[in-house]
């Protein structure tokens, strides 16, 4: 199985996303903060520098609702060689994406959708699409199937779907608790879309709904708090052992050096989320937050001061 880290503002930054790639190599496809095409178009390199490195692994994710500027974001992006999947954000309900008639606020309009569509199926790189299952608090069978339908004939071969409605006007935490996840209704989609790889993501977060998916022949998911919380989370149960921790953070921490923005507190930020449900992980934090070099930082791993469980 393949588990896709979702796209997380404040989390899944430029050094989370390479603290996944060294623990679990090709186990893990991570996808990068959601980023505005206008960002892309306006301060390219800024905006790149900020999210990728030349060696990059991760999808980068981009909100727009202008087809000109999608088209002008997705020709810079064509000509960057270390990005090789874009995927279209059509699910965030934040307020103010939503201001901007963005994420799941464009999926109002649905031509307007289909003409940005039209122009992502232009780009030579690979192209998915993370939406919701619905819009509003009422189970909508026809939102989703429109939709994927619309997806297939723009030729997008690969959907990420949060398995619970999104809802405007209402906040992003209450976004995430008060609509029901709705596993059923994404079968069923499963079954009548077959020509779609259709990604599971919501409340993805023990081995029962792990296995679950993978009766259905699901071979990939997508993870997103749990993962955020506790990157050791595959490892922690079972699911992907990790033979030695400490190699793993010693090489992505000689490899985040040669980056040229290194910042030290979101180095320990990552770092934080390998001690979740570790005995003694108050202690280990203590030390790893009191490092005042990266050099000190990498003598912790180095002299394999923390006993992994
Ligand atoms: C703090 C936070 C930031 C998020 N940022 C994004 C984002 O930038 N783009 C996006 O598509 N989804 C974003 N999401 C939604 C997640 O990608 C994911 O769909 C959601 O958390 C449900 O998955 P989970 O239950 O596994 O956490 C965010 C979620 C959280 C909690």
């Amino acid at each position: 199985m393949i588990f896709h880290v979702a796209p997380m503002m404040g989390y899944t930054d430029y050094y989370f996303r390479n603290l996944m790639h060294f623990l679990y190599e090709d186990k893990v496809k991570t996808y990068s903060e959601m980023i505005v095409d206008k960002a892309i178009i306006f301060n390219t390199e800024k905006t790149l520098t900020k999210h990728f490195c030349t060696l990059n692994k991760s999808v980068i994710q981009i909100a727009g609702s202008n087809p000109n500027e999608i088209s002008q974001c997705l020709n810079i992006i064509n000509n960057i060689p270390y990005i090789s999947e874009i995927n279209f954000n059509l699910g965030c309900p934040s307020s103010r994406v939503q201001e901007n008639k963005l994420g799941l606020a464009l999926t109002q309009y649905p031509e307007q959708v289909n003409n940005c569509l039209k122009e992502f199926s232009k780009s030579k790189k690979i192209v998915s699409v993370k939406c919701r299952l619905g819009l509003g608090l009422d189970e909508d069978q026809d939102y989703i199937y429109n939709f994927l339908n619309m997806f297939k004939s723009n030729n997008i071969g690969k959907v990420i779907i949060h398995c619970r409605n999104g809802v405007l006007n209402l906040n992003t935490k209450k976004n995430r608790t008060i609509p029901n996840i709705n596993y059923k209704l994404f079968l069923k989609c499963l079954k009548d879309f077959p020509d779609i790889q259709l990604i599971p993501n919501g409340e993805i977060n023990n081995l029962d709904i792990i296995n679950n998916f993978n009766k259905h022949n699901i071979t990939d998911v997508m993870i997103g708090r749990k993962f955020s919380d506790e990157s050791l989370f595959l490892h922690n149960n079972g699911i992907s052992k990790i033979n030695d921790i400490d190699s793993k953070v010693i090489n992505y921490l000689s490899f985040i050096l040669q980056y040229p923005i290194v910042k030290k507190n979101l180095i320990q930020k990552s770092l934080l989320t390998l001690l979740t449900n570790l005995k003694d992980s108050k202690k280990y934090k203590k030390k790893i937050l009191n490092t005042k070099t990266i050099d000190e930082i990498l003598s912790i791993f180095q002299k394999r001061e923390i006993i992994w469980s």
